[in-house]
């Protein structure tokens, strides 16, 4: 059997990182995560160390400004999940032996969105990322893993809200278009499975399962039988959404800027995923057992 390669993680600390680099270790890659001293001392990321600690990840102790090439042996993959990746860019191109690097994304694919600000800003930031590092020659797979379960499930992608709705729903737009959620195992697995995937190569991995893609009036539907329960729903016409956007502020309007590109534009499915630019996680790796959209949800029944 082929060995596996030696991951080396950037941000691994933080909300998706620390699911990605417990599927790594699990699943007996050499994984090492790039830490803040500040990190690794911090309350809030006790238990997130402890894990990793108990699964064998090595740490290393760096300033991201710092020079990569000391950490670099032949052929690892470097995983990022920081907002602002520049410098990674010039370290790799330093380090000259980087297999494959898979940027901060694990979101829409930003080069087939419809968004306006603040997402907009956010979307652009990473398609200029994309640019430099095909302009480099770095060889990455982007993973467009669409929406983060635990984030927009609780509440029913209700904007502000702390539970699911019991009575009312906003649905933003005619509700129509599908979105795809998923759990965060889920896309750590997939995720880990495409680190040594030729397949996956200068590719975009969309995690598009189709257990896990609803149109919003769906997925009411869904919740409204779990619940037995009919909810009245709000339809809110995209000029009012608009509106709302200008009007609010962070983090409400980039919450809503999010879905308006999701639920009203169709952002997670609007385009068919053509074999030139992308690769389907669930087809690659049918062998997964993902966590439906249908199962998840009966933990807020
Ligand atoms: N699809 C979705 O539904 C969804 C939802 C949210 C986010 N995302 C995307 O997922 C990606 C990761 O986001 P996240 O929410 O997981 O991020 P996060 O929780 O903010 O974590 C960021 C990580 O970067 C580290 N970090 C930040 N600044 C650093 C610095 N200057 N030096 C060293 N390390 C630094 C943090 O370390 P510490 O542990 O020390 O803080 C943490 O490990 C982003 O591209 C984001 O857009 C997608």
């Amino acid at each position: 059997m082929a060995s596996k390669s030696k991951i080396l993680f950037i941000g691994g600390t933080g909300y998706i990182g620390k699911y990605i680099v417990e599927a790594s270790a699990r699943s007996g890659h050499p994984t090492l995560v790039l830490v803040r001293n500040s990190t690794l001392t911090s309350p809030s990321r006790a238990t997130t160390i402890e894990n990793f600690k108990n699964l064998g990840v090595q740490f290393l102790l760096v300033r991201i400004s710092f020079s990569l090439k000391r950490f670099w042996f032949n052929d690892d993959l470097l995983l990022s999940l920081l907002g602002h990746q520049y410098k990674i860019i010039s370290a790799i191109k330093e380090a000259g032996n980087v297999k494959r690097f898979f940027p901060s994304e694990f979101g829409n694919d930003v080069d087939r969105v419809y968004t306006v600000e603040p997402a907009k800003s956010a979307y652009a930031t990473k398609a200029k990322l994309r640019r430099a590092i095909e302009a480099e020659g770095i060889p990455y797979t982007y993973v467009s893993c669409n929406f983060f379960a635990g984030y927009f499930l609780p509440t029913l992608a209700q904007p502000g809200a702390t539970s699911a709705p019991r009575d009312k729903v906003i649905v933003l737009g005619d509700g129509n278009p599908k979105a795809v959620f998923n759990k965060e195992e889920d896309i750590g697995t997939y995720t880990i499975n495409a680190v040594d995937d030729p397949r996956t190569l200068n590719k975009i991995l969309y995690v598009r399962p189709p257990m896990n893609t609803y149109s919003f009036n769906d997925l009411v539907s869904l919740w409204e039988n779990k619940i037995g329960k009919t909810l009245e729903r709000i339809y809110v016409p995209e000029e009012q959404i608009l509106k709302q956007i200008i009007e609010s502020s962070p983090p409400l309007n980039v919450m809503l800027s999010l879905c308006h590109c999701v639920f009203v534009k169709g952002g997670h499915t609007s385009f068919e995923i053509e074999p030139s630019f992308g690769v389907e996680a669930s087809e690659l790796y049918p062998h997964v057992k993902y966590t439906t959209v249908d199962e998840f949800l009966n933990q807020y029944v």
